[in-house]
């Protein structure tokens, strides 16, 4: 296949990696916004590379015409999370979506590869458009905790270096590492309850703090300087007082001055837009 070719054949498979992490990454962001506790931690695509597909139509003996049919991990997106728990709930987002249709599912949670190797697999269906038209494609998403992707990335690149041939003393300490992420990921769960508080609150206090920033700003532009000064003060006292509910009603105040501004400045008979 000409080089060209090959460019044209992987492009919606860089669209559908794009989009589809982008659509993480929102979720992310709206959890982020309400303050609430995301499941997913980072995001993380790739297209598959011309080498790696070659590689592994050789060793499958797949034809190159058979490819896209035959290679679900062109197009391949990886989630991972901070709790095992957290991998359930991604699970069942992804299972909700209309846009993303399940094709085939893999625990290798509940039953660990021999390798040592812990993950939960999707196959998805997901389509993309283009010029074409639409076009149907499927992509391999992975879900796992930070501490299985620590495992799974070195043990990936010693089965680089050994080509996949990795001497047995260093296979067995992997699966001694294997059985240590799976302790790790244990005891991080029993505390987990407690991390999501902590990160709850400093998310709310986050965003209350940039609403704040956000109206001083605008009352910048139509209050006067000693008032801002004054409420700027006021914030300082407030924010050091380490008080989110203090923080929370400082910020409804701001709000109804700047409404009271908004209120006066709007001219006679203007369109309500
Ligand atoms: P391939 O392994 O890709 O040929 O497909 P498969 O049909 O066997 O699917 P499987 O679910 O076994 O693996 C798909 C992907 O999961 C691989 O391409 C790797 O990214 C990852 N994976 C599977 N097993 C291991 C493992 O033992 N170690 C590491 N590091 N990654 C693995
Ligand atoms: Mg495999």
């Amino acid at each position: 296949m000409e080089i060209q070719l090959w460019r044209e054949m992987l492009n919606p498979y860089g669209l559908a990696v794009k989009e589809v992490t982008t659509k993480f990454e929102n979720l992310m962001k709206e959890h982020r916004d309400r303050g609430v506790y995301c499941p997913i931690e980072r995001v993380e695509g790739r297209v598959k590379t011309v080498s790696s597909i070659l590689n592994k139509c050789q060793k499958k003996k797949i034809p190159l015409q058979d490819m896209e049919k035959r290679i679900s991990d062109l197009a391949g997106v990886r989630i991972i999370c901070q709790f095992v728990e957290d991998i359930d709930k991604v699970v069942e987002i992804i299972k909700d979506r209309k846009d993303m249709e399940v094709r085939q599912e893999r625990d290798y949670i509940r039953n660990a590869k021999e390798s040592g190797y812990r993950s939960y697999h999707m196959i998805i269906n997901y389509t993309v458009y283009t010029l074409q038209g639409p076009k149907p494609l499927t992509m391999e998403v992975q879900i796992r905790t930070m501490a299985m992707n620590f495992w799974a990335t070195i043990e990936h690149s010693l089965q680089y270096k050994y080509r996949k041939n990795i001497p047995d003393d260093i296979r067995k300490r992997l699966l001694n590492a294997a059985d240590a992420v799976l302790m790790l990921d244990h005891e991080m769960s029993s505390v987990r309850s407690e991390i999501m508080d902590v990160q709850n609150s400093f998310q709310i206090q986050a965003n209350i703090v940039a609403d704040i920033l956000n109206n001083i700003q605008n009352l910048y532009k139509v209050a006067n300087k000693r008032e801002i000064a004054k409420i700027q003060d006021e914030f300082y006292r407030v924010y050091s007082t380490n008080n989110i509910d203090r923080l929370e009603r400082f910020n409804k105040q701001l709000d109804i001055i700047a409404e009271g501004y908004r209120a006066q400045s709007v001219p006679m008979g203007a369109d309500a837009m």
